[in-house]
């Protein structure tokens, strides 16, 4: 999604600003573009390719003070006019993360008092609306709390005017924006990861902020436009956590630290004798005992993590459990029980959609929320009173992978101590679940050596259109997540159901055109999914068949077997994911698709 990062300091900002821009490619953006104060100009410079192609515009330009952005389109399509930054009267320019609502109404207006629209963007309204608060009079602070105090919406924005080359502005509502420090030296970025080469040193912007920044220092105001002031802390974040490593590509560098991730996540558990709600926070043994069921809200991987969630919790913990996607509960009337804990689960913490639901559930009088989410600084972390963060270190590509099965080892971690709560969970049932998950990164790294494999059967599917997943109980949101990964970065339309339920619709799709994938563990309904693969089998369908040992299922004509290890128990949902996501990386790089940046798609989605 988009990107913003800002400089001023007492050197030339410009390969500051386009480095930046370059570490946050991987959210996903369709132009980039840069503006840099020099000499009382501004100087806008922009493109519709790849940041490296922007760098190449750049090349020659120096400036002390500059903001830049990458876009990726909402209101207007990708083009040099719709890259950001929007300038007004060649006076002011603006980068803009966020959608602001009301922005057709402010165009009216402004066009009405002389403003002359270059773009189709909603942020052209905001640097307009700047120029005209400014052109009062104001100073460049004042002007931009003035224009902020018209617009509805979400924003992150950064702002420069022309005649103010030691003054740089930014301000969020809705989407996520800090400032760097730096040594007699300032930076402005919607990630942290755009700032780790020029500082770790960085205040998170609260709701409603203001900065006003120069290179010697800066003042933070709140909503109300009184001075705050916010934490300094320094970013875990390093440079080595955000390379390649080695790799080709950060989705398969990000497959292979699973187990490290796992480890991780795990850490603070497995070196204990026993599990305490404490991992959640101090004040979650008292909010456990209150509660009297689990609403999950979540989008896309995150969500399917939910849906396997909900099998454990009501199978292990008796707690009675529904899931649904952020976007839609958030517009849904629904009736509240006080007493239900609220489990939001997202990777970057950002997301627009979840976050909205988190504060919809909260508005209903939902006291109880916990967040499980990668990005200890995030918003939904900020915002949510218990929580357990993910330890799967920076993922970049923008297909989840590490991220969702450690999602799954946390959720597992909450099962286990609402189970224990509730005394569904005796001293030696708590020390089996430990050991299992002991030895969860150990059985992750034997299942990763199915890779060459799957490479090859990989170069079955590469011409074939659409796939189907399949999958019965804890595995049914296993077959919908590999669904996910191979549709979003091989664009193959891939669908995945309960395998109980083919003969009700999609059975009649089925034929030879038609790869079928099943998730095949060896347990309480393997006999049954034997059967139903039967009826696929039957209708000529080529079966791709993901088996946990002693299962007894033999290749053969239309019918590809790859052996997984022993069964793990409930664990096994971590297991039969990996397959499937190499499954979806080796696919994507035989058809050449970009697989850690697929089209249309960002990495943070911080917008509705
Ligand atoms: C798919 C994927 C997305 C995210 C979704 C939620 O591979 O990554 O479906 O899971 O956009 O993102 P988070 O977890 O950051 O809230």
């Amino acid at each position: 999604m988009c990107g913003i990062v800002g400089a001023i300091a007492r050197r030339n900002v410009a390969p500051i600003l386009l480095q930046g821009l370059e570490r946050l490619e991987y959210r996903g953006y369709d132009s980039a573009g840069v503006a840099l104060v020099s000499d009382g100009r501004l100087s806008r410079i922009v493109s519709t390719g790849r940041v490296a192609e922007l760098r190449e515009r750049a090349a020659a330009a120096t400036s002390e003070l500059g903001i830049a952005h990458t876009r990726w389109a909402t209101h207007g399509v990708p083009s040099e006019r719709n890259a950001h930054p929007h300038m007004s009267s060649e006076h002011v320019a603006v980068v803009h993360n966020g959608i602001i609502e009301n922005y057709e109404e402010l165009r009216v207006n402004l066009t009405a008092a002389g403003y002359v629209f270059t773009s189709d963007t909603d942020t052209e309204v905001i640097a307009h609306l700047i120029h005209s608060h400014y052109a009062r009079g104001n100073g460049l602070l004042a002007a931009t709390q003035a224009a902020l105090a018209e617009l509805i919406g979400a924003y992150a924005i950064g702002v420069v005017a022309a005649d103010q080359p030691d003054l740089l502005i930014c301000a969020r509502r809705g989407s996520p924006l800090l400032l760097g420090i730096g040594e007699g030296e300032h930076f402005i970025a919607s990630d942290v990861s755009a700032l780790l080469p020029v500082t770790q040193r960085v205040v998170y912007l609260e709701e409603g902020d203001v900065a006003e920044i120069s290179a010697a220092g800066y003042r933070l105001f709140d909503t109300a436009g009184n001075p705050v002031i916010r934490p300094v802390q320094v970013s875990q974040l390093n440079d080595a956590s955000v390379s390649l490593n080695g790799y080709r590509h950060y989705m398969q560098k990000e497959i292979h630290e699973q187990p490290e991730a796992l480890a991780n996540t795990l850490e603070s558990v497995c070196n204990s004798q026993s599990l305490v709600p404490g991992i959640f926070g101090a004040e979650a043994a008292a909010a456990f005992a209150e509660v009297d069921g689990i609403l999950i809200l979540a989008c896309g991987t995150s969500h399917h993590a939910g849906m396997v969630a909900r099998y454990w919790l009501e199978e292990i913990a008796g707690i009675p459990c529904s899931v649904e996607i952020a976007s839609e509960y958030r517009y849904r009337i629904s009736v509240a029980n006080p007493r239900t804990l609220i489990v939001t689960i997202s990777q970057s913490g950002e997301t627009a959609d979840t976050l909205a639901a988190l504060n919809y559930a909260k508005s209903l009088g939902h006291q109880h929320t916990l967040a499980i989410c990668n990005v200890p600084e995030s918003a939904i972390i900020r915002q949510s009173k218990l929580r357990l963060l993910t330890r799967a270190g920076p993922e970049i590509g923008v297909a989840s992978t590490k991220a969702f099965t450690t999602q799954l080892a946390a959720l597992f971690l909450l099962t286990l101590v609402l189970a224990k709560q509730c005394g569904k969970l005796d001293a030696a049932q708590e020390q089996r679940h430990l050991h299992d998950l002991r030895h969860l990164p150990s059985a992750v790294q034997a299942v990763l050596k199915l890779e060459p494999e799957i490479a090859k059967l990989a170069e079955q599917f590469v011409n074939k259109h659409h796939a189907l997943f399949l999958g019965r109980g804890l595995h049914y949101p296993i077959a919908l997540e590999g669904a996910l990964k191979l549709k979003e970065i091989s664009y193959i339309h891939a669908e995945a159901y309960p395998a109980g339920e083919l003969k009700h619709g999609p059975l009649a799709l089925v034929d030879k055109e038609m790869p079928v994938i099943a998730v095949a563990p060896n347990d309480a309904l393997l006999e049954k999914l034997k059967s139903n693969l039967q009826e696929v089998k039957a209708r000529g369908g080529e079966l791709y068949v993901f088996a946990d040992a002693n299962t007894r299922f033999h290749s053969g004509d239309g019918f590809h077997v790859m052996q997984m290890p022993e069964h793990a128990g409930y664990l096994s949902p971590i297991l039969h994911t990996i397959p499937l996501q190499l499954l979806a990386y080796y696919v994507a790089l035989q058809k050449g698709t970009d697989v850690d940046k697929p089209r249309n798609l960002a990495k943070s989605v911080t917008v509705e």
